[in-house]
């Protein structure tokens, strides 16, 4: 008998063919949406593995009804979906997919930049609005990206891909960091600073930091303020980094003069939210790593991981401490 396993929502056909190939899966059907808890509750309650996505919570009271499970495979890098602690307590293996967004992850921080530096969505909406009379000379006018100084905040593997592409726009390059990086200072001519230093001469700031207790409204009003009145925000890791009732106040007094979020604290954002009323706010729905490619090797790590973990072996990306 292949041991069971839940997938908590539609794959592509390749991917699910390869979990069917060594497990007895049962999958969420809808592809869309997240499953909903009580399907989930009672879903987990006899399977050896989890392939779940960051909209699902694993906390404790889940884990409580899954006696017999081995692993949580989680299809993102984040993994703040989950209570690591406990599954580590029960001895299940939590897996993350590490590696395979890096490089589509920091095109989008790139590209947010560039957006919310030079306006764009603003600009095409003015144009396809019927606003456009002439060329002005002030005319929606931005920030420039070129040459100026980027403060990074996190410097794992979407910060250091992030580097490379900054490089290239000859841009001074700052980082905070709970370590050093000698080898990206080194590579890339990018200091170290404490996080006032940061915030205080940087022209953009990136937060690409993981979300934890500690990491929870790091960047709040105190923070905002120390940014200079022409600074842009960025954040592509996760929405509670950057506490969204200081950055409103911030974006609508013009403390700081514009921001890009690709993640909100709960998602989807309502639409209604106050943050999105703002001309200097520009908005994704969470789409960091949302090429087709890198979502098929997410889709394929998480699946190789699970049955990795399931059959005994060790996973390539274990997240347990
Ligand atoms: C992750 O992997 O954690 C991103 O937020 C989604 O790709």
């Amino acid at each position: 008998m292949k041991p069971k396993v839940y997938v908590t929502r539609q794959l592509p056909e390749e991917v699910l063919a390869i979990i069917h190939q060594s497990c007895d899966a049962r999958a969420w059907e809808d592809i869309d949406l997240p499953v909903p808890r009580d399907v989930l509750e009672r879903e987990i309650t006899d399977v050896e593995g989890l392939y779940c996505l960051l909209t699902d919570q694993v906390d404790k009271a889940l884990l409580e009804r899954a006696p017999r499970l081995k692993v949580i495979s989680n299809m993102a890098v984040g993994y703040n979906n989950i209570d690591v602690e406990e599954a580590t307590r029960r001895g299940i293996m939590v897996t993350n997919t590490p590696g395979v967004l890096t490089e589509t992850t920091a095109d989008l921080t790139f590209a947010l930049l560039m957006a919310t530096a030079r306006r764009l969505p603003e600009a095409s909406e003015y144009l396809r609005k019927g606003s456009w009379q002439t060329w002005s000379p002030m005319l929606l006018t931005g920030q420039d990206v070129y040459g100026a100084t980027l403060g990074i905040i996190g410097m794992g593997r979407i910060g250091e891909a992030l580097v490379k592409r900054a490089h290239g726009f000859n841009m001074n390059l700052l980082y905070y960091n709970r370590t050093r990086k000698p080898e990206v200072e080194e590579a890339y001519d990018i200091r170290y600073t404490d996080m006032d230093e940061l915030l205080s001469v940087s022209d953009f700031v990136c937060v690409l930091i993981p979300y934890s207790t500690e990491t929870r409204d790091l960047i709040g009003a105190k923070e905002l303020r120390q940014m200079k009145p022409t600074a842009v925000l960025i954040n592509t890791a996760r929405g509670g980094i950057v506490n969204e009732e200081a950055l409103y106040e911030a974006l609508r007094v013009g403390t700081i003069w514009a921001a890009g979020l690709d993640v909100f604290d709960r998602e989807p954002v309502a639409p209604d939210h106050p943050l999105l009323t703002l001309p200097n706010l520009v908005s994704l729905p969470h789409i960091g790593s949302a090429s087709v490619a890198t979502r098929m090797k997410m889709s394929r790590l998480a699946a190789d991981q699970l049955i990795d973990a399931i059959y005994g072996r060790r996973p390539a990306n274990l997240v347990n401490p």
